[in-house]
């Protein structure tokens, strides 16, 4: 319903409210063969959010087939469905975050064929800044046990909500307040409304494409699937332009969320826990399953978890031309020389969406 002219005159009235239009190019690629190369296996149990998991190292995922390209050379990442627990034992599982971290400033495209579910499962494709709740998470794809619907989210620092100037498609806004301290850590949540963003429904449309954009001016995400997938977006595309891609499914303005303020480097992340603070809560459990969370799911037959996975075609990650997108800590960068990078990336950025207006004009 949002013509470009109008988002041109809003973001003349508005500078912060609108999306810009950004082109972005390919800056880094996880898929096939070296899907796995470039990621830190947590290798420990869930401390952070409780399941009844413990998260392989690299090793021991590949060993006990947890990780693996799969013939069609897309990546597989699942939880253990051969092993028949003690009670006390955890299930094992993975959770993995790129080695890189990627700035303000960049786009990730996901083509997703299977995620995980099923009863305890909680499942998530999302980023994180180093040092959370401190530069924000962005939770792209999120779903927990049989839940009809994914969501996607943010959690911050208190001070970020999201903005009823939102242009988004999705009219299930479930909560607004993407501060970790409100609402029991709930973050400003939004449901994918396609009645196949999660469970059987995803894997039978043959899953489907995420494209999240963290930028200036705000965070937004798109979904697709294959029969809406637009051409700009098929085959092994080296340039985006978000501009082409239509209204996001769910878009937080930097207006009620200052992107530099409450976002840093993000780390893209993909793990798989069970019952945990999430999907085990009895409020959220009981929604959809019955029985108890780890007795009879974790514990019980390993076949419960013959549909925790995630198949990946890919992920891709685009950077603004001429910018630098893509961080490796390893190289011992401090925030203090990040901070400083926003700024360059902000002032860029301000200067080309000037520019654009002028142009509109
Ligand atoms: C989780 O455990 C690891 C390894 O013991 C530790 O380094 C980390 O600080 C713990 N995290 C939390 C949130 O407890
Ligand atoms: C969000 O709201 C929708 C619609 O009311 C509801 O079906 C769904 O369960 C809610 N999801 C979450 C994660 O709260
Ligand atoms: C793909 O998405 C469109 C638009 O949301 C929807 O009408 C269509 O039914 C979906 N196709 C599948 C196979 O789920
Ligand atoms: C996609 O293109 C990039 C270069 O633009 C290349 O590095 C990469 O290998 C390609 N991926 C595939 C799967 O062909
Ligand atoms: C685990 O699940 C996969 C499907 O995701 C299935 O092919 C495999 O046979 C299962 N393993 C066992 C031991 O049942």
């Amino acid at each position: 319903m949002f013509s470009r002219s109008w988002a041109v005159y809003a973001s003349f009235l508005f500078p912060v409210a609108v999306r810009a239009a950004a082109q972005y190019d390919l800056v880094k690629e996880y898929a096939g063969e070296s899907f796995f190369d470039e990621w830190t296996f947590y290798n420990n149990i869930d401390n952070l959010t409780h399941g009844d998991v413990n998260f392989l190292g690299n090793i021991d995922a590949f060993h006990n087939k947890l990780a693996y390209t799969n013939d069609a050379g897309n990546a597989v990442m699942r939880v253990d469905n051969t092993t028949q627990l003690k009670f006390g034992q955890k299930r094992n599982s993975l959770r993995l975050s790129t080695k890189d971290q990627f700035t303000v400033g960049s786009v990730w495209v996901a083509d997703l064929l299977h995620v995980p579910y099923g009863c305890s499962v909680w499942s998530a494709f999302w980023s994180s800044a180093p040092t959370w709740p401190v530069g924000g998470e962005i939770d792209t794809f999120e779903a927990v046990n049989q839940d009809p619907l994914g969501h996607m989210g943010l959690h911050t620092n208190p001070g970020c909500t999201h903005s009823s100037n939102a242009v988004q498609s999705s009219t299930l806004i479930n909560s607004t307040d993407c501060s970790t301290e409100a609402n029991n850590n709930q973050g400003c949540i939004i449901s994918n409304p396609n009645p196949a963003s999660y469970g059987q429904a995803f894997a039978n449309a043959g899953g489907g494409v995420y494209v999240t954009e963290f930028a200036i001016d705000g965070i937004s995400i798109w979904f697709f699937n294959r029969t809406t997938l637009p051409s700009s977006l098929q085959g092994n595309v080296s340039t985006i332009d978000t501009s082409t891609l239509g209204i996001p499914v769910a878009n937080w303005p930097a207006d009620d969320c200052q992107v530099n303020e409450f976002f840093q480097l993000q780390e893209i992340v993909f793990d798989i826990t069970l019952c945990g603070d999430y999907a085990g809560a009895a409020s959220v459990f009981y929604q959809t399953c019955t029985g108890v969370c780890y007795n009879d799911w974790v514990l019980g037959d390993p076949s419960h978890y013959d549909t925790a996975y995630f198949e990946v075609s890919y992920l891709r990650v685009y950077g603004q031309p001429g910018e630098l997108t893509v961080l490796q800590p390893s190289s011992t960068r401090r925030s203090a020389e990040l901070s400083c990078l926003s700024m360059v990336g902000a002032i860029t950025l301000a200067t080309g969406s000037l520019l654009a207006i002028i142009w509109a004009l």
